[in-house]
């Protein structure tokens, strides 16, 4: 059978990636003419399109949009550029389809933004661009529309590309693929896998298993809901610690009752006592007595203590059960729900009995934080900063610039920062599940001079949060020794730790033994300590040769028994 190329081509991508220059370019190539939805909207309405969103509404302009790609999918020889947003409709994707060929131009959001910023972005997607954190939305917004992205019949990835390579690219795959894919009107029409509801925040992608983290002020409500949409259904038992459940089981159960679950709690003593292996006896012998079984979901409502101990129960359990994470300490919401790390403790140390077991979904309720006794929130704290620092240098500047309104919980901010830091521990956890290929080290930036000084004071004196920041302060201390970490960081760094209220050193530890236990973590890992440290924000690098006298002086320091930093280098 001879195969026909279709005499027309679509791009889609998110704003910046180049669409409407490479449209004009495959036009010019090819004798055909260039076209851009947006334009036409313009031209028919005679309106621009800031004005039709500002009066009419998005809906309103979504409607016109779908009338010029009709107008557009009318024509031959045409190249059309495409509006972001244009395929998240699933009549939109059957229009380019038929009788189309789809190419869709990629980028990561960091080029996307910087183009943006350079030549401006579409104007439909230009109100992304006012506020705090433009490239916190970018990322947002495009991981919401990447399962639709993804449908095209071809990506074209253009972060290191000039706009005429992108457009011999297409022009290639439009030789090669356009014939067959075409014959095939329907194969953009379906839901793709992992199209997300506008509020998930995010997905981890990690080897083993890809999941949705909900993040929402007032999520608890539609918890049964989140449950439901996950495919989960029958029974859902509810592990949580006492005080967490004095504020949030009964809301908990209700709203699993109302999805048709049926669901029972247990409630275990709040405290770090109760991630052991006794309790977690408790919890099989509870299971066993509600009859649980395969596909039963085991919901874990608390901090990351509820986490580990009811995570490393359902791993276990009948050889695992689906678990749903509801985290509601800052800690758990950033860091211990996302990743698939569960455990329970043992006397000689931590963490010591575990798994890799990831979650069905998480559901974040924000909300849940304005409970939470003020020094666990402020340690919390401690771990969003690290991650703009290591990670995201809009992120730390959001952080300083509005650090009044997140330590009152300013729900708007507060709700956009634990996304972000969700969405950042879920990129890392995504590359590197199960920490081999190094890449989830440089979350343990502050991290070792933290364990040292936990275990120094059997886990009682500090807060994890709080050793992590006199951690983080510890590391750009050695990173300034050794010319790695520039001054005006460190400094940075202190001042954002402070104004969170966060300490940089704890008077009272014994840094003899805050060093002999960095000592034995080295000889149980059996190799040298691996330092994270800072050379610039979002550059974290890994050494491993920082010198025995420097750790000493350091651990000193952090432990209130050396000069001050400032007396020193004066
Ligand atoms: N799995 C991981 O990747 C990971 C990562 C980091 C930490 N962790 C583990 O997490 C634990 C620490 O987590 P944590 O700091 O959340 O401790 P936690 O769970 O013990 O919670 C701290 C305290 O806050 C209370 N609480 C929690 N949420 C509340 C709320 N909304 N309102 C009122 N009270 C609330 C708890 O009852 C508890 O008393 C440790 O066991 C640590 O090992 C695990």
């Amino acid at each position: 059978m001879r195969m026909h190329r279709p005499r027309r081509i679509f791009l889609t991508g998110f704003s910046g990636s180049g669409k409407s220059a490479v449209a004009a370019l495959v036009a010019a190539a090819l004798g055909w003419r260039a076209l851009d939805t947006d334009d036409i909207i313009e031209q028919r309405s005679g309106r621009s399109i800031p004005d039709i969103f500002a009066r009419d509404g998005e809906a309103r302009f979504r409607e016109l949009e779908t009338e010029a790609l009709r107008e557009a999918a009318g024509r031959v020889d045409v190249v059309v550029a495409t509006g972001g947003g244009i395929v998240q409709s699933v009549a939109n994707r059957r229009l380019m389809a038929d009788g189309g060929f789809v190419v869709c131009l990629e980028g990561q959001p960091e080029v996307l933004w910087q183009r943006i910023r350079e030549a401006g972005g579409s104007a439909t997607e230009r109100p992304l661009l006012s506020g705090p954190d433009p490239l916190g939305r970018i990322r947002a917004l495009k991981a919401r529309r990447q399962p639709f992205y993804a449908l095209a019949d071809y990506t074209v990835h253009t972060d290191d590309l000039g706009l005429p390579q992108v457009a011999e690219e297409v022009i290639r795959a439009w030789r090669r693929l356009s014939a067959r894919a075409v014959r095939n009107p329907d194969r953009l029409s379906g839901e793709p896998v992992g199209a997300t509801t506008a509020e998930a925040a995010c997905w981890v992608n990690a080897e083993s298993a890809r999941y949705p983290v909900y993040v929402e002020w007032g999520a608890l409500a539609r918890l049964g809901e989140r449950l439901r949409e996950a495919g989960l259904s029958g029974a859902a038992h509810v592990i949580s610690d006492d005080h967490v459940w004095h504020h949030y089981g009964e809301a908990a159960l209700a709203s699993l009752r109302q999805a048709g679950f049926e669901a029972n709690s247990y409630v275990v003593p709040a405290g770090e006592a109760s991630k052991s292996l006794t309790t977690a006896s408790l919890l099989y012998e509870w299971l066993a007595s509600r009859r649980a079984e395969r596909g039963h979901a085991v919901v874990a409502l608390g901090g990351g203590m509820v986490g580990d101990l009811a995570g490393f129960t359902a791993a276990t359990y009948l050889r695992g059960l689906p678990l749903v994470h509801v985290p509601t300490s800052l800690l758990a919401m950033v860091d211990a729900s996302i990743g698939g790390k569960v455990a329970v403790d043992l006397s000689e140390a931590k963490n010591l009995v575990g798994a890799f077991y990831q979650p069905r979904l998480v559901v974040t309720d924000v909300s849940a934080l304005t409970t939470l006794p003020a020094r666990e929130l402020t340690s919390g704290w401690a771990e969003v900063v690290k991650q703009a620092l290591i990670m995201d240098p809009d992120l730390l500047s959001t952080l300083e610039a509005r650090v009044a309104d997140l330590r009152r919980l300013e729900p708007e901010v507060t709700t956009a920062v634990v996304r972000r830091n969700v969405e950042l521990k879920a990129q890392v956890v995504s590359e590197d599940e199960r920490e081999t290929t190094g890449r989830r080290t440089i979350l343990n930036y502050g991290h070792t001079v933290a364990h040292g000084l936990e275990a120094a004071s059997d886990y009682e004196a500090l807060l994890h949060g709080e050793a992590v920041a006199i951690g983080m302060a510890a590391a750009a201390e050695i990173g300034q020794r050794l010319g790695v970490t520039p001054p005006a960081l460190a400094e940075r760094q202190a001042a954002v730790l402070a104004s969170f209220g966060l300490p940089w050193q704890t008077p009272g530890i014994d840094p003899e033994r805050a060093l002999a236990a960095l000592a034995l973590d080295k000889k149980i890992s059996g190799r040298a300590v691996r330092w994270v440290l800072l050379e610039d924000v979002g550059r974290p690098v890994l050494r491993d040769d920082v010198p025995p006298t420097l750790v000493r002086q350091v651990v000193r320091l952090a432990c209130g028994v050396a000069e001050k930093p400032g007396d020193r280098r004066g």
